[in-house]
């Protein structure tokens, strides 16, 4: 029975990746950090779990001994997005370790987890995957030298690989939007600027479809797909959407961009000499401005890809999921 590694396999996506493997009948090995030991993982099915850190080599090729393929999702994403070492230690030194162990022990094929981040801000819309990469923050930054690193290995070494570039995932496992969705039910999100920012939401399932649509896919080797959701829509138009499904008014307040762009500038000017977090960033003002909107045209040509859920299921259904966990 071929076994695949998903390494990152008790993260968000990962969890979900494994769950979907384990389901169709693949023997699931996963690479996950130890300090996620104690943390329960809903989605983790009969899978032979390696406890390691992605920056130790010899746990990777521990993990990787064995296995026929490999999808390597692992990445710094939520651990914060400021200590330089650490994100190129996980990002790209991790990565190098993936690929040299692959090469030992002759993975037949390894898909690597980029993000549509390598394309930073897209002034063309939608952005595809010859969109100029214009990487703008240290997480972007590294997830691109990590991807280019599996590119160039592809082409020097001959391993099969494969670079998906996923859209902004949501769905039950994740709670980053858990905070729109209270302060929409709350009535109290403000809309910074005119809310016409655009926003390509991918519910979490037809990404993970995406995946297991390349895994030991010879039309995927060598390649590069964006993945993620049919569409993408206004900042307007999701608060709507997403207030509809919790019956509440859509938020009615919006305050120009250009006072929270210079407040958010003095904070950081503020806290930096002190190495405080703060409270109000250029990035996070940068969800109310910088348009994210992709075209997913080449997987689904080259591999038949097709979504399945509408923004509105995905927003259903994380409704449903962080309603059952008591926290909407
Ligand atoms: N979520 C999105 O919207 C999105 C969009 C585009 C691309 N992506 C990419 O998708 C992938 C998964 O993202 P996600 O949202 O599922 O994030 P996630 O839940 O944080 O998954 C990442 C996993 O990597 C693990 N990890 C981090 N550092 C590690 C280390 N040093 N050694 C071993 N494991 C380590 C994390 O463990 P801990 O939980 O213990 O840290 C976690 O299980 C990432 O590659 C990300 O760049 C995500």
């Amino acid at each position: 029975m071929p076994k695949v590694l998903v390494t990152g396999g008790k993260g968000f996506l990962g969890s979900h990746i494994v769950s979907r493997l384990s389901a169709n009948g693949e023997t699931v090995k996963i690479l996950a950090h130890p300090r996620g030991k104690d943390k329960q993982s809903q989605n983790t099915i009969e899978s032979n779990t390696i406890w390691g850190d992605i920056r130790d080599c010899q746990a990777v090729e521990k993990a990787v001994e064995g296995v026929d393929s490999i999808i390597h999702v692992v990445s710094n994403f939520r651990r914060g997005g400021s200590d330089k070492k650490e994100a190129y230690a996980v990002n790209v030194e991790g990565t190098k370790n993936v690929l040299e162990a692959a090469k030992k022990y002759g993975v037949q094929h390894l898909i690597h987890c980029s993000t549509i981040g390598v394309h930073g801000t897209v002034l063309e819309i939608p952005a595809n995957e010859n969109t100029p990469f214009n990487p703008t923050d240290l997480y972007q930054e590294t997830k691109l030298i990590a991807e280019k690193l599996v590119c160039d290995f592809h082409k020097q070494t001959g391993l099969p690989t494969t670079v998906i570039r996923p859209i902004s995932l949501f769905g039950p496992g994740d709670i980053r939007m858990l905070k729109l969705f209270r302060l929409i039910k709350k009535g109290r999100f403000v809309i910074i600027g005119d809310g016409k920012v655009l926003f390509h939401p991918s519910y979490v399932d037809d990404v993970v479809s995406g995946f297991t649509l390349c895994l030991n896919n010879e039309k995927a080797i060598g390649e590069a797909f964006i993945i993620g959701g049919e569409g993408y829509l206004t900042l307007n138009e999701l608060c709507q959407i997403i207030a509809d499904e919790l019956n509440v008014k859509p938020p009615q307040m919006k305050i120009p961009i250009t006072p929270v762009l210079e407040l958010a500038t003095a904070c950081e000017k503020i806290c930096e000499p002190f190495g405080i977090q703060p409270p109000l960033h250029r990035r996070r003002v940068s969800f109310f401005q910088n348009n994210r909107a992709f075209s997913i045209e080449k997987v689904k040509s080259v591999l038949g890809y097709k979504p399945q859920y509408s923004i509105k299921e995905g927003i259903q259904k994380t409704i449903h999921w962080y309603k059952s966990h008591g926290w909407l």
